[in-house]
């Protein structure tokens, strides 16, 4: 994903920019650039294509030096991978941009700004952006001011860092739906998409809101909101080690990796979504093209990635209309495979280099078009560097952050979000998706971080639950339609960590077997939204309850569905059905932490398991 750094100093702060890009990389790219004011007051660029190594070595042979500077890495959503198409992107010597996010509205704009002479370098959507800016610098001079105009001609999402050599005082800053964060240093200020980019110059931090344009100087920053009124953004301390590999509070990563989840939704869905529509550029330059021609799709992951895959089966075949087939990855690459004409290979994996999906990926792509082979490979993957995400065709990153607990947890809520955006772009580009559903949908998402934090806040509830566990040995999970994957991964992660036998079953199938094993000492969970199939579920649970069997139900606030004897109703809140699967997944998560944190077993590391699976 691209990323952002600026800076404003006294100093030459080259070597800051380039230390920013090269700790964003983790996020994945495919080229590199940056532009600073140098001593003659002239705007001068390095980009290349590759790593920030590249772009480095070019500085090495050709030096930059100056104080007023903006860096980025790309990844590239209009235009290929290509030096002319990574940013920075000028309008005439004078004024440069950097951008993450996508311009909706760009082709449109960038025929309007053809029409009055400017001539267009790239492929990208960014350069209209710096062109409309030059172009609003006629009648609006002040750089401050053009930027606040121009922005309101622009739809789609960005984050957005400018400089220009006629203000060499300051570097100015756009958010809406790509973060930003301004780094407060002395005398000297900084801007990235990531503060993590800008902790080797300060641990003070400014988190800009959606909408804000912030103009920041070598001895201030000043902010404007949304509607161009002054604000005051709080500055943050950042303590080392309050992230990433730290546990901070919680006592777990596992525990804290659960309630991160409503953050990196949001992150995920950052700069994907438009005003009522998802984008579908953000899977990378060819994917509309590409996705027209998409009449079949073939899943392949493992472990909960798989589940994640399950969940998306339901949605591709009810929301694109595309046939869906899944597989685990291990199974997979050992059998020959027939494959559909016009068949999408797409992968699922938190880490990018678990060995079963990779080699998949890897025969898949080796079948030749007389063999039948596949249209593209698209990568649902949480490691922008890794080796799935490089050999694929397209890829989406889920912004998870790095996922330490071995039981994956944000990854696969982040994995289902991504799949979600997969299905409406499917939907959208073939025509297939209902307009009024598809906004209805990216309304919801935007949501869905909020829903998040209310189900999270149950926790005390669902801690108490777990006592109910405690010395059992078996538990069933039921679920129906795109709730049986859920129910599936609940069971997994109590298996996983508190090592007790946990099944899954689609509700329907109870009576073909599972009821046999029902007794008072096998708790049933169950997953219980508000829809269609409500009804045979709750028929479902009266099998249990009359065979004495302990239920334990996650229902919609709506269901009407009450504690009673030998029955615990935990109230969900109200969602729409179709993302039911990501809210109802974090209950169960949080029910198998608390149950394995009462068995006393190793939570973060359980016993004969790994996080990422490399070799077979
Ligand atoms: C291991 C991990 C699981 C993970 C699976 C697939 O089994 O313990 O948490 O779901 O590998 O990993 P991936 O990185 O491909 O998603």
């Amino acid at each position: 994903m691209c990323g952002i750094v600026g800076a404003v100093a006294e100093r030459n702060i080259t070597a800051v920019l380039v230390e920013g890009l090269k700790r964003l990389e983790y996020r994945g790219y495919d080229s590199a650039g940056v532009a600073l004011l140098n001593g003659q007051g002239q705007l001068e660029r390095r980009r290349r294509v590759g790593k920030v190594s590249e772009l480095q070595a070019a500085l090495n042979d050709e030096p930059l030096a100056g104080r007023l500077g903006i860096a980025h890495t790309r990844w590239a959503t209009h235009g290929a991978p290509s030096e002319r198409n990574a940013h920075p992107h000028f309008s005439g010597q004078e004024l440069a941009v950097v951008h993450n996010g996508i311009i909706e509205n760009h082709e449109q704009l960038r025929a309007q700004l053809k029409d009055l002479g400017y001539v267009f370098s790239s492929d990208t959507d960014t350069e209209v952006i710096v062109h409309l800016l030059e172009h609003t610098l006629k009648t609006q001079p002040d750089l401050t001011a053009a930027l606040k105009e121009a922005v309101k001609q622009l739809h789609g999402a960005y984050g957005l860092a400018v400089i220009s050599a006629q203000q060499p005082d300051r570097l100015l800053a756009a958010r809406s739906g790509s973060p930003l964060v301004i780094g407060l240093g002395l005398g000297e200020n900084f801007l990235a998409s990531d503060q993590l980019a800008l902790r080797q110059v300060t641990d003070r931090f400014m988190y800009l809101e959606e909408g804000d344009i912030a103009e920041i100087r070598r001895d201030g920053v000043q902010i404007w909101d949304v509607d161009g009124k002054p604000v005051q953004r709080e500055s943050v301390q950042y303590h080392e080690g309050a992230e990433a590999a730290d546990k901070g509070e919680f006592r777990h990563f596992m525990l804290k990796e659960i309630f991160e989840q409503p953050k990196v939704v949001q992150r995920t869905l950052e700069g994907r979504l438009g005003s009522n529509q998802v984008l579908v550029q953000a899977f990378g330059p060819q994917a509309a093209e590409l996705f027209a021609k998409v009449r079949n799709v073939q899943i392949v992951a493992c472990g909960t990635s798989y589940h994640a895959g399950m969940v998306a089966r339901y949605w591709l075949e009810e929301l694109a209309g595309i046939p869906c087939q899944i597989e685990v990855a291990s199974e997979f690459r050992y059998r020959k495979v027939v494959v559909q004409p016009d068949t999408l290979f797409i992968s699922i994996s938190q880490s990018g280099e678990t060995a079963d999906t990779l080699a998949a990926l890897r025969n898949a792509k080796a079948l030749s078009p007389e063999q039948g082979g596949y249209l593209a490979s698209l990568a649902i993957c949480n490691v922008g560097i890794s080796s799935l995400v490089r050999e694929s065709d397209l890829c989406l990153l889920t912004q998870a952050g790095p996922e330490i607990g071995v039981a994956s947890t944000k990854a696969f809520t982040t994995q289902l979000v991504a799949l979600m955006l997969l299905t409406l772009s499917l939907g959208q580009v073939r025509g297939a998706l209902d307009k009024q559903l598809e906004a209805e949908l990216v309304d919801e998402l935007r949501r869905l971080p909020t829903r998040l934090d209310e189900a999270l806040a149950m926790d005390a509830v669902v801690e108490k639950i777990s006592e109910l566990f405690a010395e059992k040995h078996h538990a069933l999970f039921l679920g129906r339609g795109a709730q049986y994957p859920v129910a599936m991964e609940g069971a997994l992660k109590l298996k996983e960590i508190s090592y007790i036998h946990a099944e899954a079953y689609p509700a329907g199938e109870l009576k073909h077997g599972p009821l046999a094993l029902v007794d008072s000492d096998m708790p049933v969970v169950t997953v219980a939204p508000n829809n269609e199939l409500l009804e045979k579920l709750k028929s479902n649970l009266q099998e249990v309850r009359a065979r004495g069997g302990e239920l334990i139900v996650f229902a919609d606030q709506q269901a009407g569905m009450s504690n009673g004897e030998g029955t615990h109703v935990v109230n969900m809140p109200h969602i729409h059905d179709l993302l039911a699967p990501i809210l109802y997944t974090l209950p169960l998560q949080l029910l198998s932490y608390y149950v394995a944190v009462l068995k006393g077993t190793d939570v973060d590391q359980p016993r004969n398991l790994a996080k990422s699976v490399t070799v077979e």
